[in-house]
């Protein structure tokens, strides 16, 4: 039987991929950064997820402002990784798992989510940024990838019970797949940050800490703010905290907080790692 073995909610500024092809990792601005990934390679290393299902925002790569889904599942073959324009090294091409792709498209509209399905699709900073720091430098990535994409980024944007209800679906999907694999999730974007307009570098450590304390243990209380409300307190851009919680709703059983990180700034934001187990995987 397949299972979802963990989670891990992260970062991802575009800004850490040129600090990782420079070998940056000890230069003390971006060492209390990198240093929380520490555990997470150790998690993974030896947990050795087959597949990642990555709940995050595309920025402008696929989907531009003319035409915005609020929910696009991959179902492509492979995904290579492209740079929207920070000018960024890239990582290696992501083989996918299209039977599961389809699995998980079939029984959320089963469920009454309507996502576009792309059979074509590259993935930005969005996706790559928080596996290139579990699986640092790796020329082939050790596991197949299903990209869920949450529109963070237009209006109308989805709430915040939305994104957990899909991630609940996404979950049910995952437990219903009659596949043996190790099935890690991963959420990625926020936390508090703001890279436009009046606030540009608005940040909000009290709500961060607030996502970083309940998600583990009390996942719902994010869902008491409305999406608007995220972008008051968290800045436009802190509201992709939604993919996270479109993953943390992927963990149907109950889960335990191996490690978490936050530090500030990195780039032009509050920049946050946490990784949750499965606590059936603790036990086993
Ligand atoms: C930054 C953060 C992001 O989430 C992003 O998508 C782009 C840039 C930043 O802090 O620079
Ligand atoms: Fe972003």
């Amino acid at each position: 039987m397949s299972k979802v073995i963990g989670g891990l909610f992260s970062s991802h500024v575009p800004a850490i991929g040129n600090a990782i092809a420079k070998g940056l990792q000890q230069d003390p601005y971006w060492k209390p950064f990198f240093d929380g990934f520490d555990p997470v390679k150790e998690w993974v290393k030896q947990a050795k997820p087959d597949v990642v299902v990555v709940f995050y925002n595309d920025h402008g790569l696929n989907f531009f402002l003319d035409k915005m889904p609020t929910f696009a599942i991959g179902a492509a073959p492979e995904y290579a990784n492209e740079d929207e324009g920070w000018g960024l090294p890239l990582f290696p091409t992501f083989q996918g798992h299209q039977d599961l792709s389809w699995h998980i498209i079939e029984s959320v509209i089963a469920d009454e989510f309507d996502p576009v399905t792309c059979q074509k699709m590259t993935v930005d900073h969005g996706l790559a940024m928080p596996l290139a720091l579990a699986w640092p430098g790796v020329s082939e990535w050790p596991f197949k990838l299903v990209p869920i994409n949450i529109n963070t980024v237009q209006h109308p944007l989805p709430s915040p019970k939305r994104c957990f209800d899909l991630g609940r679906a996404v979950g049910r999907a995952l437990a219903s797949w009659g596949g043996d694999e190790r099935i890690m999730v991963c959420g990625t974007g926020g936390l508090s940050h703001q890279l436009d307009g009046e606030r540009a570098g608005h940040l909000n450590p009290e709500y961060d800490r607030f996502c970083i304390d309940n998600l583990s243990r009390d996942p719902e209380a994010l869902l008491n703010h409305s999406s608007l409300d995220i972008v008051e307190l968290a800045g436009s851009q802190g509201v992709e905290i939604l993919n996270w919680i479109g993953a943390r709703g992927a963990m149907l059983g109950s889960v335990k907080e191996l490690s978490s990180n936050y530090h500030i700034p990195i780039s032009n934001t509050a920049a946050a790692t946490v990784l949750l187990e499965s606590c059936e995987m603790a036990e086993a």
